[in-house]
């Protein structure tokens, strides 16, 4: 099976070319229709059965191995992100304000070379592949969405696996790790309702930017002084508004904010005494206030299965030196394949892509940009881990 890197490694032009075509033309989540186009017409011409418009803009490719067997999924996210580009490549974004500044345009052209090199060698793996192209990872719900379109049924996947190149680490580490990887994340909205009124009369008034410092520096409290230092949790407010003039007191603010996590009781133990501060908090000026978590933005956090996380390193084994397969501690940004291992046995790999020179943003940056040698290597681990899984079973 380690011919998978040197079949990888003779796709590597191609998967350059498509990888600077679809960065050069990104699409925002649930707008991934050229990409989806592109996708879908070379899953097609594969010979895949081929289902579009999963989760509005999501592609499905199912690829029938040479006998009966298991079902894995594997999947791969394809939007872009609203920023300028500014890395001054030729292949540099056409469309302002639109850039793929986190890799998936990468991910999008290792899905179309993993298709090929197992559609290829289909006669070696029994079972079924399950290509997903997701629309919409960053934030907009794109998991969810197809989800909600069936995309775990009808075949039902055994297992699932996905990869992210990664910046933070150079070109060929792997991470493969059991357990906990990336945090859950939550987006809150707080609104403090006091009692506008002239700058030099406070006496008439409820200072509305008052109540929200006190509430911002307590609310920073929570984290270190109720939840065990053991334990990962971050809580951020990364917007502050109030007010108009600087001689009237303001009769409202509104912040928004980002908690991060891993164990769902602490989750609700962060969020259980934000709210008691702010009731608290507000009820000693007299304000009053408004707690709203976002719900429907909730990401969960990425957990790997144990077994899976076996099978992945194994198939790592076979393409890389034991030296490149690392673990490392978990991160706090979250992505929404959490939503698929949570349903489906999985894990979810990194794989370095750290360009050369220094020139080079990290990721969500516009100067961000990836080293094109980490696709071949991607493909290729992409593929073993479904031959591995499905040669198992
Ligand atoms: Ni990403």
């Amino acid at each position: 099976m380690s011919d998978y890197l040197e079949l990888a490694q003779a796709l590597a032009p191609q998967l350059i070319a498509w990888r600077r075509d679809f960065h050069q033309h990104p699409e925002l989540g649930f707008q991934e229709f050229r990409t989806a186009a592109r996708v879908a017409e070379h899953l097609q011409a594969l010979g895949l059965e081929v289902i579009s418009g999963v989760g509005k803009t999501g592609v499905v490719g199912i690829l029938e191995g040479a006998r009966p067997g298991p079902t894995v999924l594997l999947r791969f996210d394809m939007d872009a992100l609203p920023i300028s580009e500014s890395t001054g490549l030729p292949f540099a974004s056409v469309h302002p304000g639109v850039m793929h500044a986190c890799g998936h345009d990468g991910h999008t052209a290792i899905g179309m070379g993993v298709a090929q090199l197992l559609a290829h060698t289909r006669a070696r793996w029994p079972g079924r592949v399950k290509l997903l192209f997701q629309p919409a990872e960053e934030g907009l719900g794109g998991a969810r969405a197809v989800i909600e379109d069936g995309v775990l049924a009808d075949p039902v996947p055994d297992a699932a696996f996905a990869l992210h190149l990664w910046n933070p680490l150079p070109l060929g580490k792997v991470v493969v790790q059991a357990g906990p990887l990336m945090a859950a994340s939550d987006h809150f909205e707080i609104e403090i309702q006091g009692r506008g009124g002239h700058g030099a009369v406070p006496e008439d008034t409820i200072d509305a930017v008052l109540v929200a410092a006190e509430a911002v520096n307590a609310l920073h409290h929570i984290v270190s002084r109720n939840v065990s230092p053991h334990v990962r949790a971050v809580l951020s407010i990364g917007s502050l508004q109030a007010g108009d003039a600087f001689n009237v007191i303001s009769e409202q603010a509104q912040m928004e904010g980002t908690l991060r996590t891993f164990d769902p009781p602490v989750r609700t133990l962060i969020l259980r005494r934000m709210d008691q501060v702010l009731d608290g908090i507000t009820r000693a000026h007299g304000a009053g206030y408004r707690f709203n978590v976002i719900e429907e933005e909730y990401t969960p956090a990425v957990i790997n299965d144990p077994a899976m996380a076996q099978v992945a390193r194994a198939a790592a084994e076979t393409l890389f030196p034991p030296a490149d397969i690392m673990e490392i501690p978990p991160i706090m940004v979250s992505e929404d394949m959490s939503e698929i291992l949570r349903r489906v046995p999985g894990c979810y790999v990194l794989l370095g892509a750290a360009p050369q020179g220094t020139t080079h943003g990290p990721h969500h940056n516009p100067r961000f940009d990836i080293h094109e040698d980490a696709l071949p290597l991607a493909a290729a681990l992409m593929a073993a881990m479904a031959y591995e899984f499905l040669s198992r079973k």
